[in-house]
């Protein structure tokens, strides 16, 4: 790709973020309008944005033939992180509700015939028996019932099976002992620079998640913002296990 094609696929994502999120009827609909004009530059962009996607992928414990589901997978970009692990899964559904970039998913899956690409929303979806994992890549701070979609995730789980987060997020105002506090203008700046474009930091998401699954991995950092180096955004990977045992979170 040429400089000036990159920096034409740059300005159409900055334009779709300056935008924002429109206010339309559906959510669905709502994420197809924000994401149509980016959707060609989207994985270019959000290599520079969206860390840890690649150490979470890779901290995902599977077993031989796993059945494999992500939540609000957008172009499917994770299923090159898992490289050759991909041929050892079983199934893998890629999930998202947003139809622009639902296509590039499709064409990413084209080849692997254990991968499925699937228009559904991560608050509802049934991948018709239990799992041995699911995550979420981002996408948590985009499904406004969050709480119904970590619900979700652990319906879906085998006992014993893990759930993945990489995101976005601001933490508690009192952090418990050994988890990294973030001061007044972090916990205050970060939600309203991202509600504008959907995406909902809650400094509910990681507490719910250390309640709900047991913790097998945690690692708070901060990631780049492209164009604006001197803003560093909070984020977090974090891996559980659905207790063996537990019928209800
Ligand atoms: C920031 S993108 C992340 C995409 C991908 N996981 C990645 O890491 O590149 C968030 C994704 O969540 C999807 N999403 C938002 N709400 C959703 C919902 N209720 N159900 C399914 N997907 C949803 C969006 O369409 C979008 O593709």
């Amino acid at each position: 790709m040429s400089r000036l094609d990159a920096w034409r696929d740059d300005l159409a994502i900055l334009r779709g973020l300056l935008r924002g999120m429109p206010r339309g009827e559906t959510h669905a609909g709502n994420l197809a309008a924000f994401y149509s004009t980016q959707a060609e530059g989207y994985d270019r962009f959000r290599e520079r944005l969206l860390q840890g996607r690649q150490e979470l992928i890779e901290r995902l414990p599977l077993p031989h033939r796993a059945r494999v589901v992500e939540l609000g997978a957008g172009t499917g970009r994770n299923l090159d992180f898992f490289g050759s692990r991909l041929d050892d899964i079983g199934a893998f559904d890629l999930v998202d509700l947003c139809v622009p970039l639902l296509a590039y998913a499709r064409r990413r899956a084209d080849g692997h015939a254990q991968v499925r690409v699937i228009d559904a929303d991560a608050a509802q979806f049934d991948p018709g028996q239990p799992v041995d994992c699911v995550y979420f890549s981002y996408s948590l701070t985009m499904v406004p019932p969050w709480r119904a979609a970590i619900a979700n995730a652990w319906r879906m789980l085998r006992p014993g099976g893990v759930v993945g987060v990489v995101d976005f997020y601001v933490a508690e105002e009192n952090p418990p002992h050994g988890l990294v506090r973030h001061s007044a203008a972090t916990r205050g700046f970060w939600p309203r620079w991202f509600a504008h474009d959907g995406v909902k930091l809650d400094a509910g998401h990681l507490p719910t998640l250390r309640a709900t699954f047991e913790t097998v991995y945690l690692r708070e950092g901060r990631a780049r913002v492209p164009y604006l180096p001197l803003l560093h955004a909070p984020y977090y990977v974090f891996v559980g296990r659905k207790p063996i045992g537990e019928t209800n979170p």
